[in-house]
């Protein structure tokens, strides 16, 4: 699997498992291990999924199959808003790894930045001591703004390893990414898929239909070779199995250039500098 390296030394495989929209339950369970068993070693889960305990189940059953180790494995999971504020992290963080039967997370991160600054920056402060303690391994931020950023690194110790942000053919933020690459943090996509809709893109189909590969191989594709590390989501698991597929081929330049035309600076979800997660 293609790793990533943080600003730490620390590394990431650039492909993982997204579990948003599916509730505790067998069916993730069963993703979950399947995605370990055809090669995924990334899995990221948060607090407001309210999936932490089956993630952590199908952890479970995927490393006895497999008879991988913890260590092989990367997992993130993130922080909501609620638990923001100096008091209330280490005990998220807590219940975060007791749901998923787990003794660390590979990556926990802010999932919001909310708008209250001074919190978002008090609820930095207290991942700091935690990752500083040695309790995470590596910690970052979600859904941040070139401003917010700019707040968070005047006072930051530890610099975020990486934000996770929406990415796809038409939310490029190329202004973020190059501050991101020039603050050496690295870019995560969420929704890369679009939930599904950009796969319906004409463009992608040509695309797709040229590499033999499908819409969805080719955006995952676009996200490794545009340096973003990806984490499609999928219960389905020929789709799980897809998904992973994506290292037999690369895009070239000018087919790089041609998925970046697409943008048209659209979200689908909320604005981060707005959101206050209600
Ligand atoms: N930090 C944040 O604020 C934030 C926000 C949103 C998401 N995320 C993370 O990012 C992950 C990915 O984003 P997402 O779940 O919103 O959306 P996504 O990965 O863009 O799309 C998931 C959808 O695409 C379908 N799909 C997956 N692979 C496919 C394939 N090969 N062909 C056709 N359809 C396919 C899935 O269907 P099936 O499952 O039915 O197969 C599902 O409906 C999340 O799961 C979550 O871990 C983070």
């Amino acid at each position: 699997m293609k790793q990533i390296t943080f600003n730490n030394g620390n590394q990431m495989p650039m492909l993982g498992l997204g579990t948003f929209r599916v509730s505790d339950g067998e069916t993730l369970v069963q993703s979950v291990k399947h995605a370990i068993e055809v090669g995924y070693r990334s899995i990221d889960t948060a607090m407001i999924y309210d999936n932490e305990s089956s993630v952590g189940q199908g952890i479970k059953e995927g490393l006895a199959s497999t008879g991988l180790q913890r260590e092989d494995l990367f997992i993130t999971s993130k922080l909501w808003l609620t638990d923001y504020g100096k008091e209330n992290v280490e005990k998220a963080y807590l219940t975060t790894l007791e749901k998923l039967q787990l003794d660390y997370l590979d990556l926990y991160l802010m999932h919001w930045p909310g708008t209250d600054e001074a919190l978002f920056i008090e609820t930095w402060q207290a991942l700091e001591k935690l990752y500083e303690a040695g309790k995470i391994k590596n910690i970052g931020v979600s859904n941040f703004t070139e401003a917010q950023l700019e707040a968070l690194l005047k006072v930051a110790k530890v610099k975020p390893v990486i934000n996770q942000v929406e990415y796809h053919p038409v939310l490029t933020q190329q202004s973020l990414k190059a501050y991101l690459k020039n603050q050496d943090i690295v870019m995560e996509s969420w929704s890369p898929l679009m939930n599904g809709e950009i796969l319906k893109n004409d463009t992608i189909i040509d695309i797709a239909n040229k590499y033999k590969k499908s819409p969805a191989q080719i955006i995952i594709r676009w996200n490794i070779d545009t340096d973003v590390v990806v984490i499609p989501k999928s219960v389905t698991a020929s789709r799980i199995e897809e998904n992973i597929e994506v290292f037999d081929f690369e895009l070239t330049k000018e087919d790089i250039e041609v998925i970046n035309a697409l943008n048209e600076e659209r979200r689908i979800g909320p604005d981060p500098t707005e959101f206050d997660g209600k």
